[in-house]
């Protein structure tokens, strides 16, 4: 066995007993570490996230800060639809923002397939970082198919996904041949991150949960599941997150990936009942807590232990990325409580 595959984090992924509940933390690499702000310093994210030099220092920041159990790539979910021909831009504290929408059959073809080497310097990242992060492993990422389809669709963040709905209500054809192009980039990149060594993988359907079940059901799982389906042979575990997903648990877990991702409005050992025993979960305080002092803070992180204890694997997350204010030192001291706490030694 590989020290990747011996790892706390990949063990927990494929529902194994190890030394201690893993955890690493959503956007733990970003605006709540200082050398973070100074690296990134008059560069655009974009720009960042297409040189391997920035991309390998800035992950390996909260690895060395904060000791966790995993690596998140540094880079973003609108970094292949970019390389597959969309103009647009990461504004600092709004988003993703698309130069010209996709509303019609026309707009689609500006969306084009995207082959290894349109991303090859997420393969280099990759190469690079798994070389300087010995044992500890990396994860990969992509945005899935329907929240990349809210930012071409909407043109930016939103909160209604009103343009997004109406396309998917009103032209079911032109939907899924937009989510069938963008299961096909999404599906290639990881593919190309996992070929370059990474150890598991996330799939970010973070805007799902603006939708109903039988909707999910209809319009999006189908699209999900082909991207996890296209990966079962890899060898890596598969994550699959949302946010407000309260409703879509079970759906989420038939879109077929080895570990879900849980926002902290569902308790862990509830979430476990509803996906069954073949599902790791991952999460799930509320980033909220942190700003909540120490003492809510354990508290808080030994019920989350406690009901994840139901999975058969559990590695512990936040519910959703670490908010920009928050103080990195209380990250530190969660990822050395949460060792503790649950360590078997
Ligand atoms: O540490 C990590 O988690 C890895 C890095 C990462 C980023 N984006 C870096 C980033 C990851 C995993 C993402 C994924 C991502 N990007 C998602 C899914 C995860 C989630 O939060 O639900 C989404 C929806 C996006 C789109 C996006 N990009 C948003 C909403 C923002 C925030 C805008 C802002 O400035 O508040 C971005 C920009 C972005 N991506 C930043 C970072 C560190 C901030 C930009 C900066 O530091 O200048």
């Amino acid at each position: 066995m590989t020290v990747l595959e011996a790892s706390p984090f990949v063990r927990a992924c494929r529902g194994l007993p190890g030394p201690h509940t893993p955890v690493w933390f959503m956007r733990q690499a970003g605006r709540s570490l200082p050398e973070y702000r100074k690296i990134r310093a008059g560069v655009g994210m974009l720009e960042s996230c297409r040189r391997p030099d920035l991309v390998t220092e800035i992950t390996l920041q909260p690895v060395r800060r904060h000791g966790v159990d995993a690596a998140i790539l540094f880079s973003d979910i609108v970094v292949p639809v970019a390389a597959a021909g969309i103009d647009l831009d990461i504004v600092a504290g709004t988003g993703p923002v698309v130069a010209e929408p996709i509303r019609s059959a026309p707009d689609l073809e500006r969306l084009r397939p995207i082959t290894p080497d349109d991303v090859d310097f997420v393969a280099e990242s990759v190469r690079l970082l798994v070389a300087e992060l010995g044992s500890t492993p990396l994860i990969g990422f992509a945005g899935a198919p329907f929240t990349l389809a809210s930012y071409l669709i909407e043109g930016g963040p939103s909160r209604t996904y009103l343009k997004t709905k109406a396309m998917m209500y009103a032209q079911p054809d032109l939907w899924h041949a937009l989510l069938g192009r963008l299961s096909e980039i999404t599906l290639t990149f990881l593919r190309t991150q996992v070929d370059a060594g990474v150890s598991a993988v996330q799939l970010f359907d973070s805007w799902a949960g603006a939708l109903s079940e039988a909707d999910y059901r209809q319009y999006v799982l189908p699209h999900s599941a082909a991207v996890l389906s296209g990966l079962a042979g890899a060898g890596v575990p598969r994550i699959h997150f949302g946010v407000g997903t309260a409703v879509l648990l079970e759906a989420m877990g038939e879109a077929g990936a080895d570990v879900v991702g849980v926002d902290w409005r569902t308790p862990l050992d509830v979430a476990t009942k509803r996906l069954g025993p073949e599902k790791a979960v991952q999460g799930n305080l509320d980033p909220a807590i942190l700003f909540a002092g120490w003492e809510t803070v354990e508290r808080e992180t030994r019920r989350v232990l406690a009901q994840g204890a139901a999975a058969p694997g559990h590695v512990f997350n936040l519910g959703h990325g670490v908010m920009p204010e928050t103080d990195p030192e209380i990250l530190t001291r969660l990822v050395a409580l949460v060792h503790e706490v649950s360590g078997r030694s």
